[in-house]
């Protein structure tokens, strides 16, 4: 990057990420798994992305597990990456990353990729703390009441740190500490640069701890500070799918938290699943169980019903979203109201007061102002304008078997209930299709089509059936034949009675 070389930044953050994550048992990379609707280290990016404005520091990534798609998720937070192969240990790691950073940089910054809740401003009083005491390192811990699976900060009678040691090192009173390391550090480039050569692997996973830097440092005479971290859910970590969960539903807290601080109600906000990058304005009201993912955008004085779930969703002011609806990748204007048990599939375009109900399918479609498709319809690759009526069990066939087609209908139309619009077709403004219909030629503005064969009325046919049925019951016969219904096309028998010589249509 340009700006690098013009101002090299002095402060390197270098986030480790390259490891596999044994314990979540997973063919996908840790830092990958998602948390509040976005991968871990991409949480921790985001974290630190205030400290590197203004060029005072620029963030590298040790991937190597999965290293091409943790890459692509570095490389959208414009950090670097830095391949780990093979990955040795949280020590290796950062020595690949040393040797990879330029000469300007006095000062590392180094964090997990596995631990997402952590805060700017913490890291910024560590940053403070560190540069405040001249220490070579200093590491930010935390007091946990369960500290099973972290190592644990050893600290002299005085109270400064002397080491670290990690749980399945732990020997006898050691135990007891509930004092464990986060995993986040400032080191002076020099002082660690120095010693990470000298890291053994004679531990129980045979890697290179990083953790070992720290009794080295202590052993050469050099400081080491601490900044205990005030809140201590901000250094949990992900090692296992429990502590996945864990720390999903903290950062999801955390997010109804603001939401609510910024005037929007959510009922039962432990019930609400909502992704950290969805915006929700003033007055909007969230009932229970409702999930919001990705990048949806949410306005003014809406509601958000029961049980739907949204995700790349942006809706105007206004809308109503009645319970059990599901929304993706779709837009909703202003005034609009969906539902119950709706469904924009993908690529909905629902214009302002628009209103769509209760079994309604729609995809890849527009529809109008003030249009209403109120029940039981499916609207896929139609376009359809302003104020019409789409009555109950429209069925748009978009599909040939082959390709989708389109179909267009205009302004203020009528579509009667049951009708089937066998794509590609239009309808003009003003049309008025019968009920029932199946449209399968472009029907002209303002003219009625119906498309359906004519109804055959028999007086008496039903009862005089029972009454056969009856009399072979009787008999212990088998049903006489001729009391099957009769084919539509079939000319009715002749009859001296009224209405019954009509011919049935074609
Ligand atoms: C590490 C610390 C432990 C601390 C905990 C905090 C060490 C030896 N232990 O343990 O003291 O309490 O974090 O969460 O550092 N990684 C690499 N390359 C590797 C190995 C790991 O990039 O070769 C990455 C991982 O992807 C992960 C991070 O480093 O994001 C930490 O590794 P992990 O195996 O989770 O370390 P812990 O056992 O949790
Ligand atoms: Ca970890």
């Amino acid at each position: 990057m340009r700006a690098h070389k013009l101002m090299p930044p002095k402060l390197a953050i270098v986030i480790l990420a390259a490891g596999k994550g044994t314990r979540l048992k997973s063919a996908q990379a840790k830092v990958l798994h998602r948390a509040a609707g976005l991968p871990l280290v991409a949480h921790v990016l985001r974290g630190v992305a205030p400290m590197a404005q203004k060029n005072a520091a620029a963030s590298w990534v040790v991937v190597g597990h999965q290293a091409e798609q943790v890459q692509q998720v570095v490389e959208s937070f414009a950090a670097r990456a830095v391949l780990q192969r093979p990955q040795l240990g949280t020590g290796h790691a950062v020595a690949q990353a040393l040797a990879a950073l330029p000469r300007s940089v006095r000062g590392l910054l180094v964090l997990p990729g596995d631990a997402p809740l952590v805060r700017t401003e913490t890291l910024r009083a560590l940053l403070a703390i560190h540069r405040r005491g001249k220490y070579a390192a200093t590491v930010l811990s935390a007091r946990l009441d369960d500290p099973t699976g972290y190592g644990r900060i050893l600290r002299s009678e005085s109270g400064s740190v002397i080491g670290i040691v990690e749980q399945k090192s732990l020997q006898g009173d050691q135990q007891e500490l509930r004092e464990v390391n986060s995993g986040m550090y400032c080191f002076e480039r020099r002082a660690l640069a120095a010693l990470l050569g000298r890291l053994g692997r004679d531990n129980p996973h045979r890697e290179y701890y990083l953790t070992d830097v720290i009794a080295l440092l202590r052993g050469q005479g050099s400081a080491v500070g601490a900044y205990v971290a005030p809140d201590p859910d901000e250094i949990l970590g992900v090692n296992t799918r429990a502590e996945l969960a864990r720390v999903d539903l903290l950062l999801r807290r955390r997010k109804a938290e603001a939401l609510m601080a910024a005037g929007v109600t959510l009922y039962q906000p432990e019930t609400l699943a909502i992704d950290l990058d969805v915006t929700i304005s003033g007055d909007t009201v969230i009932e229970r169980g409702v999930e919001l993912r990705g990048l949806t955008r949410i306005g003014r004085r809406c509601r958000i019903g029961a049980f739907s779930i949204l995700e790349n969703a942006t809706l105007g002011d206004d809308v109503v979203i009645r319970p059990h609806t599901l929304v993706f990748n779709s837009r909703i204007g202003a005034g609009a109201s969906i539902g119950p048990f709706a469904h924009l599939r993908d690529a909905a375009d629902i214009r302002r007061r628009a209103r769509i109900g209760n079994y309604v399918e729609v995809k890849k479609s527009v529809v109008g102002e003030g249009t209403k498709a109120q029940h039981l319809t499916y609207l896929g690759d139609a376009t359809v304008g302003r104020d019409t009526n789409i009555g109950a069990g429209t069925i748009t066939c978009n599909y040939d078997g082959l390709n989708k087609n389109p179909t267009l209908i205009g302004d203020c139309v009528f579509v009667g209930s049951g009708t089937e619009l066998v794509a590609p077709v239009r309808v003009g403004s003003g049309g008025y299709i019968a009920a029932g219909s199946t449209v399968t030629e472009n029907v002209p503005r303002d003219a009625l089509a119906i498309a359906r064969s004519r109804q055959v009325n028999r007086p008496g046919w039903a009862r005089t059936r029972r009454q056969k049925l009856a009399a072979a019951k009787a008999r212990k016969e088998e049903p006489p034949v001729a009391v099957g219904i009769p084919n539509a096309r079939q000319r009715p028998r002749r009859s001296s009675r009224r209405g019954s010589r009509r011919k049935p249509a074609k």
